[in-house]
């Protein structure tokens, strides 16, 4: 059996967290995978994680099992967080999973058995592996225009001519705020658009929400997500607190499905529980867990949010000062997109012979479809960036 194995294509994003170790340079700049850093390049514990962790090492009596679901209460206080009062609680249905990506496995698994011959409609691009888990899964996909890249902006009217061909029952995957990998996010005019084309095609919603409180806040960034749940029927939600928690390792996700009403939305956590009981029994509780305790713990809650927010504006910062920089190297303003993207991913419009060069030349890391990852940066690599950026021809 293990001969007949096929040697699998490589995730481009961890293949450059690899190749990036392996450089020997001491001034090599990543820019890479999606982890938030500190100006000294750390991806530190929060302090609120870190009390959580505290309080839990003395309150916790036991490791014996939590639910199929995980801790009903971290549905709650995560799916608050997430919608607001969009919905009722009792139409939410909602199981926690390894990470934002299991949310989005289980996701597809559940379309699978509720509607194998629906099709998802992925923005063009999208996370690299959203296409390969629809690609495993065998879901029929089709792509959606997203991005302009001669503008660095949205490129809304192709992107809902593409969707004008959504058919009845098909999954439209969004990204409920920081696009990855573009940093380009819909209006919230776009967003009321994006609702009406859904609800008169009478498609599924399918919201992947891993970076609420890193573009405008924590309200700002689940708008659209929250316009979409007050208005459709049903609703599929993936989310991650990988980034806003800053617990990467420790596995937290949620899947939230939205329901046409209370008993549909019972007979769907049955369902979701039964799919984590046939993937891998029961999710991770460690981090959702410290989740939990930090959203329903006022100090906690009001520390984590200030040190989220002081992520977010390091950010914003780093995006200025970048286009600023290139406004003077450049001459021109077309950079100026940059400062507007929202979230740790910009997508700069560079050829991937630039992005090599840029590498080869200079040690700065990016993915190859020129995503940088702006945390990676700090007030003295930001003018390096840009001047690689003009020295290869950008
Ligand atoms: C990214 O896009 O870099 C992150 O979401 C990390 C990952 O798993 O790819």
């Amino acid at each position: 059996m293990l001969n007949d194995l096929k040697e699998q294509p490589a995730d481009k994003i961890l293949m450059l967290m690899q190749a990036f170790r392996e450089d020997p340079r001491e001034d090599k700049i990543d820019l890479g995978v999606g982890v938030y850093r500190d100006a000294d390049g750390n991806t530190p514990i929060m302090a609120a994680v870190k009390e959580a962790e505290k309080r839990l090492w003395s309150a916790e009596t036991t490791k014996s099992y939590t639910g199929l679901a995980g801790d009903p209460e971290y549905g709650r206080a995560l799916g608050d967080l997430i919608l607001g009062d969009a919905v009722a609680r009792d139409r939410r249905a909602a199981v926690a999973t390894p990470g934002g990506t299991g949310a989005v496995r289980q996701a597809l698994e559940l379309m699978r058995m509720a509607a194998p011959g629906a099709r998802i409609w992925v923005s063009d691009p999208t996370w690299p592996n959203h296409l390969s888990i629809i690609k495993h899964l065998e879901r029929p996909s089709s792509p959606y225009r997203y991005f302009d890249d001669a503008t660095g902006q949205v490129d809304f009217d192709g992107m809902c001519a593409d969707l004008d061909a959504v058919a009845e029952g098909d999954l439209v995957l969004l990204h409920g705020c920081c696009h990855n990998p573009t940093g380009a996010n819909l209006t919230s005019e776009q967003w009321d658009k994006v609702a009406d084309l859904i609800e008169a095609k009478g498609a599924i919603a399918f919201v992947d929400i891993a970076y609420q409180g890193f573009g405008d806040g924590l309200d700002a960034d689940a708008e659209g997500v929250r316009k979409l749940a007050a208005r459709l029927p049903e609703m599929l939600i993936a989310a991650s607190c990988s980034k806003n928690f800053g617990i990467y390792r420790e596995r937290a996700g949620l899947l939230i499905a939205i329901a046409p009403d209370a008993a549909a939305a019972k007979t769907a956590q049955g369902t979701l529980a039964h799919l984590n009981r046939q993937n891998f029994s029961f999710p991770p509780d460690h981090g959702a867990r410290l989740v939990t305790m930090i959203l329903t713990d006022g100090t906690l809650r009001a520390q984590w949010q200030e040190e989220l927010e002081e992520m977010r504006l390091g950010m914003l910062g780093l995006r200025r000062q970048l286009a600023d920089e290139l406004r003077q190297r450049s001459n021109s303003d077309r950079f100026d997109f940059i400062a507007e993207h929202r979230g740790m991913f910009s997508r700069l419009g560079a050829t991937p012979e630039q992005v090599e060069a840029m590498r080869r030349d200079n040690g700065i890391y990016m993915v190859g479809d020129s995503r940088i990852n702006v945390a990676g940066l700090n007030a003295r690599t930001v003018p390096i960036l840009a001047a690689a950026m003009i020295d290869a021809g950008l």
